[in-house]
């Protein structure tokens, strides 16, 4: 079983409305709700993909209702902790002649200390039964960005495989509990690490340096991604190997969520056991095809079969810098 954890779950609007401008009146050409919150795109990518996965987070009020209503509709295995506060929709608005999104997060819910311990006790319950547990999004509000860590010691000392997906200070005091795996984006990478990338080599050098923060460490890039991947047929003693998978980039529909795609793609490919280049290539395909869609997560299985052959991983090694 899998497990996406999802502290910030939400109500997603989209709305599709070209020649959108501020101070304007609009009507929309197309619009979609769903729920969402990263953890739970990672969810629906997982369900689509077929992989055994339960959806878990906070949820409250009305619109935390709906969540789980819709998750449920969608055949998503769910079970979230119900806050006092009521969950938040976010709202993003599309113009599809210029592709341009703009996105308007609503501040969510506060969490009581009360609920942040039933939060613990459930997934630790749930994660028995689990062998990866996917940590994705930001914390709610005022809540210690340790908590994450915390949740990662105790699933390490259940030998769950934890892989995260956050940034900012809750990815840096993640890192200390060392997961499994850490997958940011470039922006995120860059401010875990310290500095800018400017190049090829300066992202390979970032990856390797979360590599050795973490236990493995992939990151996003919008043609692909690097990694650094331990590859199990070498040992457990064995270095780690620096990969580059690449895509030639498509012209997108939405790109909002392809990071969740893509970590849902590498994720059952992990499940299924495979290499670290075909968890990779999985990962990038679901990533690319999801940019076809309006609306985070969704992706088509037979689209992504179709696209994994053009997705190049080849293992690499970084330049020396003496
Ligand atoms: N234009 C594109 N063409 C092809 N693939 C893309 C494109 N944009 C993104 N992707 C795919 O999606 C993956 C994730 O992209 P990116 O690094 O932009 O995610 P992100 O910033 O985490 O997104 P989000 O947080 O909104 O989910 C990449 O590895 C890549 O495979
Ligand atoms: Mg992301």
């Amino acid at each position: 079983m899998i497990i996406t954890v999802t502290l910030n779950a939400a109500i997603d609007k989209t709305l599709s409305v070209p020649n959108f401008r501020m101070g304007r009146r609009h009507r929309t050409v197309e619009q979609t709700t769903m729920a969402g919150g990263k953890g739970v795109n990672v969810a629906r990518s997982l369900k689509s993909l077929n992989q055994p996965v339960i959806a878990t987070g906070f949820a409250g009020g009305p619109t935390g209702t709906r969540i789980v209503e819709q998750l449920t509709e969608e055949s998503i295995l769910n079970d979230f902790v119900r806050i006092r506060e009521e969950s938040r929709t976010n709202t993003s608005v599309l113009d599809p002649t210029t592709g341009e999104q703009t996105e308007i997060n609503e501040k969510g819910p506060a969490i009581s200390g009360k609920e942040l311990e039933l939060f613990r006790d459930k997934l630790l319950y749930l994660a028995q039964g689990a062998e990866i547990v996917v940590i994705a999004g930001s914390l709610p509000r005022a809540v210690d960005p340790d908590y994450y860590a915390d949740l990662i010691r105790e699933l390490r000392k259940l030998e769950v495989t934890t892989i995260v997906d956050t940034d900012g200070e809750p990815l840096r005091h993640a890192v200390r509990a060392e997961p499994s795996v850490i997958s940011p984006n470039v922006l995120e990478a860059e401010e875990l690490v310290g500095h800018e990338f400017n190049d090829e080599s300066d992202m390979l050098h970032g990856v390797r340096m979360m590599g050795e923060l973490s236990r493995e460490a992939i990151m996003t890039v919008h043609d692909g991604c690097f990694a650094s991947l331990r590859d199990p047929e070498a040992g457990a003693m064995a270095p780690p190997v620096l990969l580059r998978a690449r895509i030639e980039p498509r012209e997108p529909v939405a790109t909002v969520g392809s990071g969740d795609a893509f970590l849902a793609g590498f994720v059952a490919a992990r499940y299924g056991g495979s290499s670290p280049e075909d968890c990779l290539r999985f990962g990038v395909a679901c990533g690319a095809e999801s940019i076809k869609r309006l609306g985070a997560g969704l992706i088509e299985p037979r689209e992504v079969e179709r696209i994994v052959g053009d997705v190049e991983v080849a293992r690499v090694t970084e330049p020396s810098t003496v």
